[in-house]
């Protein structure tokens, strides 16, 4: 049988040279420790003294003979246990540092707060209250609809069929075939005069939706809507109201000129232009060397409408109008690109 030697003591030197460096390690890692500012730098160097020379010993003690696995024993727990008390002290040196810089710092109390900034409405908001609020000093009424319409109230009773070519102006989202995102706030007025018998007076803000997208069109925007329908309403009506409206809005001086156009559901169509405030009327590049400024479309009621929502065309006439909010606002605020009311910067909204 092949008799198996007994493990070989380390040799004398190696030996006395493992058990002095254990000696000395509580010293050294507590001059380390000294020099070490964080939490995670002292369990680094904890767990560095761990792996070496005490994992050193501890190999040692696996190969060596009774006696001398006993002193090495003896050396390792020592060493061991002083190296876990240093780093446990230096970490509580550690905690208490910080916590003397905490209660050290300084707090000037009568230092002036940070106050928040508070936010305010919207600039389009803003513009569409102040328009509002001067057609209700006149009596005009809020009315509302949904900016999801159906075909009937977008188009058809105003006059618009299917297949004619005011349409194309007015492209826009189609949900179903006949239901559609309004093109323009004209369809309150078919709501509101499906609802009530005359008089109608009411005005008419809500977004509105088409297929445009340019530096002075937006896919989504915004109008105020008006309809007055009374007997013998004239388009002189119209015109004292609008001109009242753009003075009180713009300043005193603003005038106003009627352009001839053409709407399905108005007879006869005006497209309302006011004298430019940039230039007072003399031409600029802002109206194109014009003297004039378009803010919106008009005309007299059409009869065909009063036949769609159950009027008698020959009882009563009326007016309406749409202005675009965000043109009044560009030309309030001298904005050139609409799209900036929509990016939500607030570098930009909070200048309002
Ligand atoms: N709805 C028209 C448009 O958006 C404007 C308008 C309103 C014209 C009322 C006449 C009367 O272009």
């Amino acid at each position: 049988m092949a008799r198996t030697d007994p493990p070989a003591a380390p040799p004398a030197t190696d030996l006395d040279a493992l058990l002095a460096v254990l000696d000395a390690l509580p010293a050294r890692i507590q001059a380390e420790l000294a020099g070490l500012g964080t939490e995670a730098a002292v369990r680094d160097a904890q767990a560095r003294a761990l792996k070496g020379p005490i994992a050193e010993g501890q190999a040692a003690i696996r190969q060596a003979p009774g006696p001398t696995r006993r002193t090495i024993g003896a050396a390792l727990n020592k060493a061991k246990t002083a190296v876990e008390a240093a780093a446990a002290a230096r970490l509580q040196a550690l905690a208490r540092e910080a916590l003397d810089a905490e209660l050290r710092r300084q707090i000037d109390v009568s230092l002036p707060g940070r106050a928040p900034r508070p936010g305010h409405l919207h600039i389009i908001t803003q513009v569409r209250r102040d328009i509002v609020d001067i057609f209700r000093e006149l009596g005009f009424e809020i009315a509302e609809g949904p900016q999801v319409e159906t075909d009937f109230n977008n188009f058809e009773a105003l006059n618009i069929p299917k297949d004619h070519p005011a349409r194309d102006m007015q492209d826009t989202f189609y949900v179903t075939d006949d239901v559609v995102l309004r093109t323009h706030t004209s369809p309150v007025q078919i709501r509101t005069m499906l609802r009530q018998q005359p008089p109608v007076k009411v005005i008419c803000p809500g977004q509105v939706y088409r297929r445009d997208d340019d530096p002075t069109h937006s896919r989504m925007f915004s109008q105020v809507e008006g309809l007055l329908v009374d007997r013998d309403v004239s388009m002189a009506d119209l015109k004292g109201t609008l001109l009242h409206f753009v003075r009180r809005f713009f300043g005193p001086g603003v005038k106003l000129r009627f352009r001839p156009s053409f709407f399905p559901f108005t007879e006869p169509s005006a497209e309302v232009d006011m004298s430019c405030i940039f230039c007072g009327g003399k031409g600029c590049r802002l109206c194109k060397q014009s003297g004039w400024l378009e803010i919106g479309g008009s005309g007299m009621v059409d009869p065909e409408v009063f036949k769609a929502v159950g009027y008698d065309p020959e009882a009563v006439t009326g007016y309406a109008f749409g202005l675009g909010i965000e043109r009044m606002a560009m030309l309030r605020h001298g904005v050139n690109d609409i799209r900036l009311y929509y990016e939500g910067d607030v570098r930009f909204l909070r200048q309002f």
